[in-house]
């Protein structure tokens, strides 16, 4: 393996070499906190930002400056993929909005139309990142796991948080279920080749909803698909990190043929979450990011307590248990980032 003097101390730890500190980088470092973003954002909608290659690379490189984190990840969404199979997508106050959600529909599967052209916009913003994007900054891509999406696509809106129709559509019509899972699967195969082709550094699937189905159901219908992705990721030499939030003890069935890191969620402590994922599975998170609301004497001493994990854990990357929230004051991040690059991790 070469010796790279700029290799990014992200992909250093994902290689399983020892690094002098835990790599830092946050979900949902873009958007929501950077005063930096929130100032852009008054000046465009979502989606004129994430089709604007200047802009969508701006907002992907902002943290990397104000927040100092070792990675980027790439400005976008997960349900791009549902658009380009045809859906009618909306993002409003309330969050994403589909129209005629396919729990709804007489025939979901016949109502879909993948046109993989209808994500080029994407990787127009990719090549952007790459042209003007410091050399020892990697750049995550992502896509949605096809639990998490195909819940949006079935229920149409996020804001009835536990998908009801949806996940009743899944236990009703498990057939169906299987056929949309696979056209999903298909779609998002050639979204992940596209990223890759246009160079991101590491891959990242969310599965944000993971938690709502029961392990052995999870297992049977949606486990599958995702090591089909690993594969698709692995082959092109890329790591591969998952996230299934909410999953508890199906951490345990999780085989390194899904994950070469798995992001715990804030739910689960680190340590029982080392005990449940097999040894070969790098872990990734889980700082609860409802503590960042906390007076920062809280914080330091929350942290506090992942010094010793730190220390004895090399393959482990500094993150969070989810994404920023919004309202999350911006000093209170960057704290988080200064703090977890600059405390005694005691490894040399
Ligand atoms: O740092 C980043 O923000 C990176 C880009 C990113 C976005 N969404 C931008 C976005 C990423 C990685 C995502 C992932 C995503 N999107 C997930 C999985 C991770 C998670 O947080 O659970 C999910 C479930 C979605 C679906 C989605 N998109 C929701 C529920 C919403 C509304 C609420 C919100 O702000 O997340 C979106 C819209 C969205 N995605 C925005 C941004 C910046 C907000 C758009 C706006 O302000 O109008």
């Amino acid at each position: 393996m070469q010796t790279n003097p700029t290799e990014s101390i992200l992909l250093r730890t994902l290689k399983g070499k020892p690094t002098e500190r835990p790599p830092v980088w946050f979900m949902r470092q873009a958007g929501r906190v950077l005063p930096s973003y929130l100032e852009i954002k008054k000046q465009y909608t979502f989606w004129q930002m994430m089709q604007h290659p200047e802009v969508a690379a701006k907002v992907t490189l902002l943290p990397v400056d104000d927040l100092g984190v070792d990675a980027a990840i790439l400005f976008s969404d997960i349900l791009v993929v549902p658009y380009a199979m045809g859906m009618g997508l909306d993002f409003t106050d309330d969050g994403p909005v589909f129209e005629e959600p396919l729990a709804f529909r007489e025939n979901p599967v016949a109502g879909l139309f993948p046109d993989p052209a209808k994500l080029d916009y994407i990787y127009a913003v990719i090549d952007e990142i790459n042209r003007t994007k410091p050399a020892n900054i990697p750049l995550i891509g992502f896509c949605g796991a096809p639990l998490t999406v195909l819940l949006f696509m079935l229920q149409g809106l996020g804001r009835k948080g536990d998908f009801p129709d949806a996940i009743r559509f899944i236990y009703e019509n498990k057939e169906t279920t299987k056929q949309l899972i696979d056209a999903l699967t298909e779609m998002s195969i050639e979204y992940i080749k596209g990223q890759i082709k246009h160079g991101i550094d590491v891959f990242q699937l969310f599965d944000t909803h993971a938690g709502l189905l029961p392990f052995d159901v999870y297992n049977e219908l949606f486990l599958p698909p995702v090591r089909k992705i690993a594969q698709v990721v692995r082959d092109a030499g890329l790591p591969f990190i998952f996230f299934p939030k909410g999953i508890g003890t199906g951490l345990a069935g999780i085989s390194p043929e899904e994950a070469d890191f798995l992001n715990i969620d804030w739910q689960t402590p680190l340590t029982t979450a080392r005990k449940l994922v097999h040894s070969d599975i790098g872990l990734q998170g889980n700082i609860d990011p409802r503590l960042l609301f906390a007076p920062q004497e809280e914080i330091e001493k929350e942290l506090k307590k992942y010094l010793r994990f730190g220390a004895e854990n090399q393959n482990w990357i500094f993150n969070l248990g989810h994404g920023f929230m919004p309202g999350i004051p911006f000093e209170n991040a960057r704290f988080l980032a200064d703090w977890a690059k600059n405390a005694d991790w005691k490894r040399s």
